[in-house]
């Protein structure tokens, strides 16, 4: 089993210290930097915008993985590119035109992800999943960190790993909420390639060796 991408998310940084935490990430075995965005409209709450994401990237040395929990994200996905985004994700329920929107992200230079809450099954991704690169596995509804992660997410990550291996693509999963290092080994035994951690890392009394041990987990 290969090791985990790591993708510490600033949501659970301390804002007034942005700088301080992403070098923190710089220092570390984290492989990215997870970018929650947030609406209020999608998710009941406003997270930070484009100048905060320019500013990370302003410090950052590792790719940015910006996850856009927003409305119509097709209007934003080339300012997040100029704002410093590698991966962009998008989310299925917010987009009518999903493959069109993956594709523009693409155009961009961009890693197109799309992320799915927990009520929505992998299988509505069979048809779309050869443009995808990859698929965010929300393992908690999607709007705040700290969260408990929800069980049933095991089993959708089967349940995609089989849908990839079988259409032969290239996709990546990521699973978004709640990780920790009691769910890290079986979230990867079922096929997992990227986690997301904010709280975890963030609220650990030492969090670089916290990002080490779930990349070693
Ligand atoms: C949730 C966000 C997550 C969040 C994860 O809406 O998409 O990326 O920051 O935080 P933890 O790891 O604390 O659940
Ligand atoms: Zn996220």
């Amino acid at each position: 089993m290969n090791s985990p991408v790591i993708a510490p998310s600033v949501l659970a940084a301390d804002f007034a210290n942005l700088q301080r935490d992403v070098e923190m990430l710089n220092e570390s075995r984290a492989d990215w930097i997870h970018i929650d965005i947030m609406d209020g409209l999608f998710v009941p709450i406003i997270s930070f915008g484009l100048p905060v994401c320019e500013a990370i990237n302003r410090h950052a040395q590792k790719p940015l993985d910006v996850h856009l929990m927003i409305e119509r994200p097709e209007h934003y996905l080339a300012a997040f590119q100029k704002a410093g985004a590698e991966v962009i994700s998008v989310h299925y329920e917010a987009c009518t035109h999903l493959h069109r929107t993956l594709q523009e992200i693409k155009a961009l230079g961009c890693q197109a992800g799309v992320a799915i809450n927990p009520h929505t099954s992998v299988s509505l991704l069979e048809d779309v999943i050869m443009d995808i690169d990859l698929v965010c596995i929300m393992s908690v509804n999607p709007g705040f960190g700290g969260q408990s992660f929800i069980p049933n997410t095991y089993q959708k990550v089967r349940d995609l790993k089989a849908i990839i291996n079988r259409k032969g693509a290239g996709t990546l999963i990521e699973i978004d909420g709640g990780v920790n290092a009691d769910n890290t080994p079986k979230l990867m035994e079922a096929g997992a390639d990227v986690l997301v951690a904010g709280s975890f890392v963030f609220k650990a009394e030492n969090p670089k060796a916290t990002i080490a041990a779930l990349k070693d987990a």
